[in-house]
């Protein structure tokens, strides 16, 4: 696993993105498996810029999304199929056909079947990734057991509270997600792991600072993939005491 430390969450986007471009410039039909969150948020503006720059061409990209809320409809101003559309697919010469999140409503048992038959239709070729302040990658939360495939999950409380602040109410928040499963993830060929402020600390020490793999903190499966790359803020390193 290889980490960097950069000198603030900006840099850290900007180093993300460049990553997720270079890939896409050597293989321009790539498969990009997106997140979103606030972290991720920071990334897409770097991608839409070197795409308007001429730089960067997604039209042969495909794209599929690591989770969505059970419950919210595309549309939904909180679902993940609407931040993707605002904060990147809008923004970009991306075919939508092309870009896949798993849909919340409506049949989940048959929206799961047919996010697995996506994933398992063209592998991913970069992952990006958010860390929960639990430790989840996607929507695997802590557990006694983690997934392999794509299945639904029931949000932590602590999940729900810290996607609270994006509903007008914590009720309005939904309790399980459609996520692609650990085993999907660690398929990716290449992952990036992007993570900035003190809530994220606990789980980033289990994932930098020891050698054990932890279902009670899902991110350190990472370090088991051969091509992972991890990249934090000094602020966050400081906190938890990682030194390069
Ligand atoms: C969300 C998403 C994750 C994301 C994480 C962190 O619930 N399902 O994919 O990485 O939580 O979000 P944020 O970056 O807003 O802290």
């Amino acid at each position: 696993m290889k980490v960097i430390v950069t000198d603030n969450f900006e840099a850290s986007c900007r180093i993300a993105a460049e990553q997720i471009a270079s890939v896409i410039r050597s293989k321009p039909d790539a498969r990009l498996g997106l997140a979103t969150g606030s972290t991720a948020q920071g990334v897409y503006p770097y991608l839409v810029a070197a795409n308007r720059a001429g730089e960067l061409d997604f039209s042969r990209v495909s794209t599929i999304n690591l989770d969505e809320y059970v419950g919210l409809a595309p549309d939904h101003p909180q679902s993940y199929r609407r931040f993707m559309d605002e904060h990147l697919f809008d923004r970009i010469n991306i075919d939508k056909a092309n870009t896949i999140v798993a849909k919340g409503t409506g049949d989940i048992e048959a929206n799961v079947k047919s996010f697995r038959e996506a994933l398992a239709a063209k592998p991913i070729d970069v992952q990006l990734l958010g860390i929960g302040v639990d430790g989840h990658v996607g929507f695997n939360e802590p557990g006694e057991v983690l997934y392999d495939g794509a299945h639904v999950e029931e949000l932590d409380e602590s999940t729900i509270d810290a996607n609270a602040r994006f509903f007008a109410t914590r009720s309005e928040v939904p309790t399980k997600a459609i996520s692609m499963g650990m085993g999907d993830i660690l398929r990716a060929k290449k992952l990036i792991l992007l993570a900035t402020g003190e809530s994220k600390a606990a789980a980033m020490r289990g994932l930098l600072l020891n050698e054990e793999l932890d279902v009670q903190n899902p991110a350190t499966l990472v370090k088991t993939h051969p091509d992972a790359t991890v990249i934090i803020d000094c602020a966050l390193a400081e906190k938890i005491g990682y030194q390069e």
